[in-house]
């Protein structure tokens, strides 16, 4: 049986019974997907009931009082999602119909291509899938993609990834199948594998890399770095250097370098001191501020399998070496 076939099973059993997945209607679809954007489900539930209760249709909506839409969105935050609904309620009954192709959707202010690929699935049931973070981490996974998925670039590749393995399936099933199994088996921490219902299919968890993918870097600003940083280990002993010069000169510190992978880490540790990493795990992310500079950091545990010529030190070692709170955070956390 395909993985979408597993899903969608374990979907059929598995799913969250919610009212806005009670209907066909595109409006009340894209009123709960805005709802959604930032939102957690169980804080829109109430939120949608009431608001479609008052406003059931799109003509409802166009002619209310933007302070009374306001009223029913009081506190779920992001208040210019329910002008930006208000406007295009208004411009939707000006068209005369509501939107029915990807591109239409698109147009409408507030929808980008996550709200327009749902509303095309759920309410059309059209092949497009829903790509949020959830699906990019369920899809790096599962195809052990390894680029960063906060890249615009590593998006598209997943969203065609998707748009084709959907085409056969029931767009809506499928979509909400990867959603629902996204928020309770295939969680951004410690991935319930063992429950799994498309592990077989699954390249992370074939190659034990379900704790290392996604690879999710942020760009950062001019002022700011952002550091691949390794605690890296041999037995017990932690590999530090001493660093030359910079911020914190003399200091001893864990390995970094300014990459957005942790595959590039392992390159360049290699050219550097020509020895390969075994990855293990992502463990945090880290921020350490400085006067001028701030530095975010992606800690990874790497293995060596020799200690040939490393600098590597003993618990007891370490214990008497001066080492900046920048990084001993990380090896009071994971070392
Ligand atoms: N998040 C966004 N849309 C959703 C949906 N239809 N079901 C569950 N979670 C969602």
């Amino acid at each position: 049986m395909t993985w979408q076939n597993q899903l969608i099973i374990w979907y059929q059993n598995n799913k969250r019974h919610l009212p806005f997945r009670e209907t066909n209607d595109p409006y009340k679809i894209w009123v709960s997907e805005i709802m959604l954007q930032q939102t957690t489900v169980t804080a829109v539930v109430d939120y949608y009931k009431r608001f479609i209760e008052r406003f059931p249709d799109v003509e409802t909506l166009a002619e209310a009082e933007l302070q009374e839409v306001y009223k029913y969105w009081e506190g779920l935050g992001y208040y210019r999602r329910a002008k930006n609904l208000h406007l295009s309620a208004k411009q939707i009954v000006t068209n005369g119909q509501f939107p029915d192709t990807y591109e239409d959707l698109l147009t409408l202010t507030g929808v980008g291509p996550y709200t327009a690929a749902a509303i095309m699935a759920f309410a059309y049931h059209q092949s497009y899938g829903a790509v949020d973070g959830n699906v990019l981490r369920v899809i790096a996974r599962l195809k052990a993609i390894k680029s960063n998925i906060m890249d615009h670039v590593t998006v598209k590749h997943i969203t065609s990834i998707v748009n084709e393995d959907i085409s056969g399936y029931d767009p809506s099933a499928f979509n909400q199948g990867l959603m629902d199994f996204a928020n309770a088996i295939c969680t951004p921490r410690n991935p319930k594998c063992d429950e799994c219902p498309i592990r077989e299919s699954c390249t992370a968890y074939q190659q034990h890399l379900e704790n290392v993918l996604p690879i999710r870097i942020k760009k950062v600003k001019r002022t700011e770095s952002s550091f691949i940083t390794g605690i890296i280990t041999y037995e017990d002993s932690l590999m530090l250097v001493q660093n030359s010069a910079g911020l914190l000169e003399n200091l001893y510190g864990l390995i970094q370098f300014e990459v957005d992978s942790p595959y590039s880490f392992i390159e360049q540790f290699k050219e550097a001191y020509g020895v390969d990493l075994i990855i293990d795990c992502f463990l945090d992310d880290y921020k350490h501020v400085f006067t001028h500079k701030t530095w975010y950091m992606h800690a990874y545990h790497f293995i060596v399998n020799t200690p040939d010529h490393l600098p590597l030190y003993s618990r007891e070692d370490i214990k008497k070496l001066p080492i900046p709170t920048a990084h001993l955070k990380i090896i009071k956390n994971h070392y």
